[in-house]
């Protein structure tokens, strides 16, 4: 065992940060303040190679593998999560092509993604069934040679500026998840039409959105994998891209230490710097050892997955504690900085509000602790 980057890992990195300094974090307040989505830079980021990055290399991709993937979003978390969110989920939103689709899908989906800059969304969540995916409503009938979607899905990452939209519907409500099927398709395709973007309390330059399906007619062929394995394709991905998560939340947390550390040795309290005082020299050593952990939750499953093994209570640790721990540190670091740290002339305060949403998107860390304990009863 040992804990060392490769040559070409480093260099990879190197390049993440580099651009998470000088593209990513000066824009990071503006865009917070507008709520708009940063396209420029998004697509900065896929032409760097940052973004897409699990596409194989027989389609044209990079095919990195997922440790790699997770350094590349810690780093760029580091500038701002709202915009790694919207890379990374170009990646969530490819997944249930890579795991479900056809050599002949993969091959017009995953190629036309890696030749073009194109945006992908995952559309799972539901307004009445985001925990329990089973309980979806989204109803596709099958009609001669296709099917015909009518429904509503909801908290879709990308949704308003996606080209291609990977989509979970189900075939018989009352099958629950042996009823669902998994799609791929156009946004444009006639009766999507993109909802309302929620005006959220972090990661707001991310664009997340309510999609309406009205009789969408979805050609057969583009169904991933069989009838009634729509659900597994689901969990795989989402087994899959868990540790990407636990990422993001190690690049937020990073940050918040950075900017505290920075501050504790800046500004002075009783005529000393406050990094003198044993009361935030603790709170600085607690963020880092907790971040540190989280750091290695994450990669390890994400080489547990590189390997090929079932990671599922895996990708949970590290969604969960990482997760966790981002909302720690970050609160932390907002009372390291005192009444300054409560202001948005400080970086802080954006920090904990974006490491709220960690907390809760891809699987609530309620449904973590569920996943973990299922796996841990099976055993
Ligand atoms: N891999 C393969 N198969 C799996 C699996 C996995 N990880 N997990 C479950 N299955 C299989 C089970 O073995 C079972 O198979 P059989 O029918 O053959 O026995 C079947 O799937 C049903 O499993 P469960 O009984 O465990 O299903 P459940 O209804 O109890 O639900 C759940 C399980 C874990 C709660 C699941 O619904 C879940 O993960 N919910 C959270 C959803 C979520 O994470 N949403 C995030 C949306 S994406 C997002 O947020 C993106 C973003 O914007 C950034």
């Amino acid at each position: 065992m040992h804990f060392g980057f490769s040559d070409e890992t480093l260099v990879l990195q190197e390049t993440a940060r580099r651009f998470a300094q000088e593209e990513i974090a000066p824009r990071a307040a503006e865009y917070d303040q507008s709520g708009e989505f940063p396209r420029e830079v998004i697509q900065k980021a896929w032409e760097l190679g940052l973004s897409s990055v699990m596409i194989p290399e027989e389609y044209g991709g990079a095919e990195l593998d997922l440790v790699n993937s997770c350094v590349v979003t810690e780093e760029l978390a580091w500038g701002c999560s709202g915009m790694t969110t919207s890379i990374m989920c170009n990646d969530l939103g490819l997944m249930p092509i890579i795991v479900g689709g056809s050599k002949d899908q993969k091959k017009e989906w995953l190629s036309a993604c890696a030749e073009e800059f194109r945006m992908v969304s995952f559309c799972l969540s539901e307004p009445e069934a985001g925990s329990d995916v089973a309980g979806m409503q989204l109803l596709a009938e099958k009609d001669g040679d296709s099917y015909v979607l009518n429904g509503t899905k909801c908290w879709i990452t990308n949704g308003g500026v996606s080209d291609v939209y990977t989509v979970f519907a189900t075939l018989d409500r009352s099958s629950r998840h042996k009823g669902i099927c998994a799609f791929v398709m156009n946004a444009d395709m006639p009766g999507v039409s993109v909802g309302k973007k929620e005006d959220k309390m972090g990661q707001r330059a991310s664009d997340t959105r309510v999609i309406h399906f009205d009789n969408v007619r979805v050609p057969a062929s583009q169904r991933l994998g069989q009838e009634g394995e729509g659900f597994k394709i689901a969990m795989k991905t989402l087994d899959t891209t868990r540790p990407s998560i636990g990422a993001l939340a190690v690049g937020i947390a990073r940050r918040a230490l950075d900017e505290s550390v920075a501050y504790a040795k800046e500004r002075k309290a009783f005529g000393f710097p406050i990094a003198g005082f044993q009361a935030v020299q603790f709170m600085l050593a607690d963020m880092a050892k907790d971040i540190e952990a989280a750091r290695l939750l994450t990669l390890q499953s994400a080489w547990m997955i590189d390997q090929g093994l079932r990671a599922s209570k895996h990708s949970s640790f590290a969604k969960c504690f990482a997760t966790d721990t981002a909302m720690r540190v970050a609160t932390d670091a907002v009372q390291v900085f005192g009444g300054n740290g409560y202001t948005k002339e400080y970086p802080v305060e954006k920090l904990m509000r974006d490491a709220k949403l960690m907390q809760i998107y891809e699987g609530t860390n309620q449904i973590q602790r569920l996943v973990i304990s299922r796996e841990l009863l099976k055993e």
